[in-house]
């Protein structure tokens, strides 16, 4: 199967969405970027121009709504969008009594909301003309509530559910989805924890299996293996098991 060739990437500017970029710039591929820092997106962008790809950048923010679903359509009017990358997502720490409510409130509209916003429209362009791919990111920390990071956790939960629920639903619509849940990669937020991160892999290896997963059409791509087995079990297991052991692990400051 051909790949794809224009390809839409949320938080392009950095981390895993700037690997996947560069991962697939190349010549006859068109990439729409998204950030919010300029700086960094330009850069992203100029480097993926110089392996030849067209590229289009977008200081957008993924919770306006109507900025995500006018930005989703006037890219798909230069070029049918193959593959939508619902990557960018922030990792906050849960803060103090008072700073609670607001951080929660944020990781919410960013990671869920966010997700969101970029999903239903691309829907809305891909469904007329039976095709396209839609990638979720997720992580593996939406297997089970991690203490560590409660509000994070949950919203990747929602988006895993979100997406393995679209894989089935879109399906006969000719759509094709994702859901990509990492360990540990190398990027601004892991470079905020203080704490020993397991398995912790570089960008470029996460964008490689990534974009592997996606070409096989995998609902799932979790990795690494060890890391995600792990929390399988972790999940499996009774809370009573697991609770006092979870409550222990080392939190973001
Ligand atoms: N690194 C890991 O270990 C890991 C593991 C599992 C899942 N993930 C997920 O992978 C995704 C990418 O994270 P990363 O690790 O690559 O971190 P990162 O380096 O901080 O990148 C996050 C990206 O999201 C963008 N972003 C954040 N909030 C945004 C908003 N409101 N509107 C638009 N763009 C926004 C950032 O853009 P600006 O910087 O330009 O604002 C940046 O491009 C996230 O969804 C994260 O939860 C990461």
């Amino acid at each position: 199967m051909e790949g794809p060739r224009h390809i839409l990437i949320t938080g392009g500017s950095s981390g895993i969405g700037e690997a996947l970029a560069l991962a697939y710039a190349q010549g006859g591929i068109r990439l729409s970027l998204s950030g919010r820092d300029r700086e960094r997106l330009a850069a992203v962008a100029e480097r993926c121009r110089a392996r030849g790809a067209e590229v289009e950048s977008a200081l957008l923010d993924v919770a306006d709504a109507a900025a995500m679903a006018e930005w989703l359509a006037l890219a798909d009017k230069i070029r049918p969008l193959d593959l939508v990358i619902a990557n960018a997502g922030v990792a906050l720490p849960s803060g103090m009594l008072q700073e609670r409510d607001t951080r929660v409130r944020l990781t919410l509209a960013v990671n869920l909301m966010g997700v969101v916003n970029t999903v239903e429209p691309a829907i809305q362009l891909m469904a007329p003309r039976r095709r396209g791919q839609i990638a979720i990111m997720s992580s593996l920390a939406g297997f089970r509530g991690m203490p560590s990071a409660g509000a994070y956790s949950a919203s990747k939960a929602a988006v895993k559910a979100y997406g393995e629920a679209l894989r089935g639903e879109l399906a006969p619509l000719g759509i094709e989805v994702n859901v990509i849940c990492p360990g540990f990669v190398k990027s601004r937020i892991t470079d905020a924890n203080k704490f020993p991160m397991p398995l912790l892999m570089e960008s470029e290896r996460a964008a490689a299996i990534i974009r592997r997963g996606l070409a096989r059409n995998k609902a799932r791509i979790a990795f690494p293996f060890r890391l995600y087995a792990a929390v399988w079990l972790l999940a499996a297991l009774p809370p009573a098991l697991t609770d006092r052991w979870l409550a222990r692990l080392p939190r973001k400051e």
